[in-house]
């Protein structure tokens, strides 16, 4: 390809969101957070804080503000470039309201009765509000308010990119228009993350190993992880333990090997296997640590980094939205309030 052309082939672009819901942990990370990051180089990457979503779930003003910061940190911390990725607070940008609007007018119901999330989070005890049902609306809109091509996120939120999928076609074909990409989902290895107790671990679930953690929580954390009762002298199976599977993430093949054998081999507790997980997990994150530690002390800094990559993000959305509204017959973007008093 000549370098003009190349210059000018169409970048894809990415963009995934993160809920401040709480502490983000290793299923997090490698389902989510590390692909991002990986990412960053491969194409246009939008990331973002979805702080419209959390308030299904967390409605104490401090709180949302404080796990927002903490989630800034944790990207900025693991490697965030922000000379690559926009990075940026779902709130910074308000259209995504609008556009969850009119993208629920060309969404059937029974669509949304579909959603297993909404199911599961209502099974756990979390107020089914007309926002939890919503939800799958909202995040097409952060979606498609992007044009984003590919939506890099973990097994669970894969249902979630099949309805954008279905909305953004709707869209579309009611209004004879090709305002958005039909968008792709992308999974990791880390696609589906065990938790301490073997199901998916989740911030709901408090199975969790922070990334962040460190000292004795991580070790109380990693000394808790729920094995079977084989006794110590017999075989292990490493394909059915939650250790193994943990430390497959944070190993190389031939640990991974080593670690098999002495589970095949006998004579060998779950415990000595949690040690080298532990040791592995400081290995993996512990020089984060250090740059997060840095960074909590200069949030200044963090809030501005939000401010640019939202100013950036809004640009963005606002050219989708000009073609919206006038694919819609909604009428050109409203001139700020002030602007035209301020002209009379
Ligand atoms: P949680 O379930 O802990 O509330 P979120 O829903 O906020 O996590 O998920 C944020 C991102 O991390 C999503 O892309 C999600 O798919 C991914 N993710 C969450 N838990 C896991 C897990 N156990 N394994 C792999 N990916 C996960
Ligand atoms: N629903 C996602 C989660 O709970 C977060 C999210 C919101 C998101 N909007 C998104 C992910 C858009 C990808 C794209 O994890």
């Amino acid at each position: 390809m000549a370098a003009q052309e190349k210059k000018e082939a169409k970048k894809v672009r990415f963009l995934s969101g993160v809920q401040p819901s709480g502490k983000l942990h290793l299923g997090n990370y490698f389902g989510a957070l590390r692909q991002h990051i990986a990412l960053q180089d491969e194409g246009e990457a939008f990331y973002f804080i979805a702080n419209y979503h959390a308030m299904t779930t967390v409605q104490d003003r401090g709180l949302l503000e404080q796990q927002t910061l903490d989630v800034a940190l944790d990207y900025l911390a693991l490697g965030l470039d922000l000379k690559k990725a926009v990075f940026f607070r779902q709130s910074d940008v308000p259209e995504v309201a609008e556009l969850a609007w009119v993208l629920s007018a060309v969404t059937a119901k029974g669509l949304l009765d579909r959603a297993t999330s909404y199911k599961d989070k209502v099974q756990r005890g979390i107020a089914p509000s007309v926002g939890l049902y919503y939800y799958p609306v909202l995040m097409a809109a952060d979606i498609l308010i992007y044009r984003s091509h590919v939506v890099p996120v973990g097994e669970d939120q894969v249902q979630h990119i099949e309805m954008t999928r279905d909305m953004a076609q709707s869209f579309n074909r009611t209004y004879k228009s090709e305002v958005f990409p039909v968008p792709k989902h992308r999974l990791d290895v880390g696609a589906k993350v065990p938790g301490l107790d073997g199901q998916k671990m989740s911030k709901s679930y408090d199975n969790t190993i922070e990334i962040f953690q460190e000292g004795k929580a991580l070790r109380k954390r990693v000394m808790s992880i729920v094995t079977d009762s084989t006794p110590l002298e017999d075989p292990k199976d490493p394909d059915t333990c939650n250790v193994f599977a943990l430390f497959q993430l944070v190993s190389s093949k031939e640990e991974q090997d080593e670690l098999a054998g002495m589970y095949r081999a006998g004579n060998f507790g779950y415990g000595n296997a949690k040690k080298m997980l532990l040791e592995k997990i400081d290995e993996t994150f512990g020089p984060y640590r250090e740059e997060r530690k840095r960074l909590e002390k200069d949030t200044g800094f963090v809030m501005s980094v939000l401010a640019e990559g939202g100013a950036r993000a809004r640009a963005e959305a606002q050219e989708t939205m000009k073609l919206v509204r006038e694919a819609a017959g909604l009428g050109q973007m409203p001139v700020p309030a002030a602007e035209l008093l301020g002209s009379r």
